[in-house]
């Protein structure tokens, strides 16, 4: 297995682009199950999980043909579907549950494992079950299978999320979009993704208005169409890189980045010492003068602080002056990455859903693990901060999410190598 090895870093300078959002790119996917004309899809992030997205539409009976070296993908559904989404692809990844509205859209009845994905928690399906189950499809558990059916297709119908999740979200807005007559979601989640989702459907001829708040109103049509998308920017990506001169000091810009996107982040990341500016090219960082500051933070949905920045500003608060306060509101179990980070010499305590960060000085690097997508990329940026030389190793989780990690950081002048396993 490849490990990366990372030496601690004096100031970078330079660009590092980002790419299209992986999430959004995941849920864009399956929108192709919707409809038997070809969806084009645009700036999309080269990495394992959207190879293994396309392995399981290539399963369910789809095309998805990766050209520009994979920047475009170009996915139809014209034939036969097999609406049974087989364990042994789900247990790969969670967002395999994507496939689960727009097969029983388009075929009335769906088989879908339950899914696999990081170790960040229980990560039910009760939202995705009920959130579909309004619009007439009948849903039993079976042998590990999610087993649904809508006899006489689905109704358009009102419901309520019991939280804003962003998967059923968007199970419900592919579902919806062929449903007879109009559905509006309550308490539905409003992340940048979902409004990427919204704007391609759109774009294939569904009628849908209110994405990005939290009541969305779809107006089910009879057919989608073919359509051309780009993915959004992955704000999560973005706000990775942006963290690198956080914690080395330097300039940096990142390239077709966007700060509405990330908003929340921003604001801590400035109260912290960080200077961020939007450019007509993309965000530029820099620190500010002196020691990062503690800061505290809560995730929390769209517009709050991403849970999938969480392990990322912990590394940068681990060397900040003062004690920073992280609490989890959206995982439990999203701290594996703290006992790690301890490894290299920060002062961290963990109780429930939070974690005390008393900063120090320095870190120093050691042989750490990682144990999920984002939990593996702190580790990297810890890295930088640390004094010596610090192994991540199982870095299979960062090539699920981080497209040419070492290359991107490299290039802004960072001490870092991939070593291949012999
Ligand atoms: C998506 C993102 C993930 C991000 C998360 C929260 C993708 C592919 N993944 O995951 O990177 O961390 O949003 O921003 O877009 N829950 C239930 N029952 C359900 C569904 C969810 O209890 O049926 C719980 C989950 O266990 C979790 C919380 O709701 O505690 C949030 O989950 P959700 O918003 O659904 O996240 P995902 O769509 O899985």
């Amino acid at each position: 297995m490849d490990s990366i090895v990372v030496r601690g870093n004096g100031p970078l300078s330079g660009q590092i682009p980002i790419a299209g959002a992986k999430n959004a790119c995941l849920a864009l996917m399956p929108a192709t199950l919707l409809s038997d004309e070809p969806l084009t899809l645009t700036n999309a992030p080269r990495l394992s999980d959207i190879r293994t997205m396309t392995e399981l539409l290539a399963s369910l009976g789809a095309e998805v043909t990766a050209l520009q070296d994979g920047k475009v993908l170009a996915a139809s559904c014209h034939g036969e579907i097999n609406p049974v989404a087989d364990y042994e692809i789900v247990r790969k990844m969670r967002a395999s549950n994507l496939v689960l509205g727009p097969l029983l859209a388009r075929m009335g009845h769906a088989v879908v494992s339950l899914p696999g994905g990081c170790a960040i928690g229980a990560r039910p399906m009760d939202i995705h079950v009920d959130a579909l189950s309004a619009l007439g499809a009948e849903i039993e558990l079976k042998d590990g299978y999610l087993h649904a059916k809508a006899r006489g297709g689905l109704r358009g119908a009102t419901h309520e999320m019991r939280f804003a999740s962003v998967g059923a979200t968007e199970n419900f807005l592919m579902a919806a979009s062929l449903a007879k007559g109009t559905s509006v979601l309550k308490n539905a989640a409003r992340e940048p993704e979902i409004v990427d989702l919204a704007r391609c459907l759109r774009a294939m001829g569904a009628q849908i208005e209110g994405d990005g708040t939290s009541e969305i109103v779809i107006e089910g049509v009879e057919r989608l169409h073919g359509a051309t998308h780009p993915v959004v920017a992955d704000r999560i990506e973005l706000g990775t890189y942006m963290l690198a001169p956080a914690i080395c000091g330097g300039e940096v810009e990142c390239l077709g980045g966007r700060i509405d996107l990330i908003e929340a982040f921003c604001e801590k990341l400035d109260a912290a010492g960080v200077s961020v500016e939007q450019t007509h090219t993309g965000v530029k960082v820099s620190r500010k003068n002196g020691r990062i500051r503690a800061v505290d933070v809560v995730t929390e949905p769209f517009p709050g602080f991403p849970t999938d920045l969480q392990a990322q500003m912990m590394a940068l608060l681990t060397t900040a002056e003062g004690t920073s306060v992280l609490e989890e509101k959206i995982f439990e179990n999203r701290f594996m990455h703290a006992p790690e980070l301890t490894r290299m010499g920060a002062n961290i305590e963990v109780h429930g859903g939070h974690a005390t960060v008393h900063g120090v000085e320095t870190l120093k690097g050691a042989p750490v693990m990682a144990t999920d997508l984002r939990a593996s990329v702190s580790l990297i940026l810890a890295g930088l901060a640390a004094e010596g030389e610090t192994v991540v190793s199982r870095v299979y989780h960062l090539d699920r999410g981080y497209e040419r990690v070492e290359e991107k950081l490299k290039a802004v002048g960072a001490h870092i190598e991939r070593v291949k396993a012999s």
